[in-house]
């Protein structure tokens, strides 16, 4: 039996989803989350917390390849670095980090620990592959109901999206992980720029509500960063075909709780 690969974050939105593409392609998979999880067929869970490091060693313990997919609002960088410490101790050969397109560009502080993580692995001395993805649609459906609940929505001008498929992004993970060691790769969006007032205005039509809109400006630099586009990919970027209006047609269609069943 080949050694296991193991998926940080195999729980998570996209997670979920690369890991019966790994056992697709005939690969035995270990997940690590702090929850853990059921096994399945060829899929066994540990548990570990890769903020503080408890866990992490022997997790990573008679691995050759490491997806790491794990990721939070804060501290991306302090669990990358115990994450990197350890595969390096483990003589991994192949470790492939999901990182967000901007990480190098805006300045907020959940994308500085992203670009710090994407150092931490570039410096691992591990051989390395890392791809920057734009916002899942998943994360995009989240975030527009709930600024849909509110009674007036506020809608920042200027800000743009590229939401991008989860199923597309875990597609191209799984080609990495089983390929070489290729370093910093294209990054990966959507098919389309919205404007955040369209992605709202998509979404109310779609449920048959409606809305009052208030254009509100983002301060600072960040707001800055947002209105020159530092968020979107840059040319040379690989782009998925599923739309958001095509996921929103089909998540609107599936009941409430398997729509729900654990997204991001
Ligand atoms: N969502 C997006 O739009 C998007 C876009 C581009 C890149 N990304 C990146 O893609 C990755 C996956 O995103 P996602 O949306 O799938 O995230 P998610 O649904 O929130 O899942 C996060 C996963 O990480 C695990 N986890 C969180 N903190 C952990 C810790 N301290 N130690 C061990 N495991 C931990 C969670 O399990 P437990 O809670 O049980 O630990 C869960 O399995 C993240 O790194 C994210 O930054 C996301």
């Amino acid at each position: 039996m080949n050694a296991p690969i193991l998926v940080t974050g195999g729980t998570g939105t996209l997670g979920r989803l690369v890991v019966p593409l790994l056992r697709d392609a005939g690969h035995p998979v270990r997940v690590l989350s702090r929850r853990g999880g059921r096994p399945a067929d060829g899929v066994e869970h540990v548990t570990a917390d890769l903020l503080t490091g408890a866990g992490v060693d022997p997790a990573v313990r008679g691995v050759d390849t490491v997806l790491h997919l794990a990721g939070g609002p804060k501290g991306d960088d302090v669990a990358t670095r115990h994450l990197v410490d350890a595969a390096r101790r483990a003589d991994v050969r192949h470790l492939v980090f999901i990182s967000v397109v901007g990480a190098d560009r805006v300045p907020l502080a959940w994308l500085r620990s992203k670009r710090d993580a994407e150092r931490a692995v570039a410096g691992s001395g591990v051989p390395w592959t890392t791809l920057r993805a734009a916002q899942f649609h998943d994360l995009t459906l989240t975030m527009v109901e709930k600024m849909a609940k509110l009674p007036v929505v506020p809608v920042p001008g200027g800000l743009r999206l590229q939401p991008v498929d989860a199923r597309e992004v875990a597609a191209r993970m799984v080609e990495l992980a089983l390929g070489a060691p290729a370093g910093l790769v294209p990054e990966l969006a959507g098919p389309r720029v919205y404007g955040l007032d369209e992605l709202v205005t998509g979404y109310l039509t779609a449920v048959g509500r409606r809305r009052l809109r208030l254009p509100v400006r983002l301060p600072g630099r960040a707001g800055r960063a947002y209105r020159n586009g530092d968020n979107l990919t840059r040319p040379g970027a690989s782009l998925g075909v599923r739309t958001w209006e095509a996921f929103l047609a089909e998540r609107l269609r599936q009941p409430a709780v398997e729509a729900r069943g654990g997204a991001a």
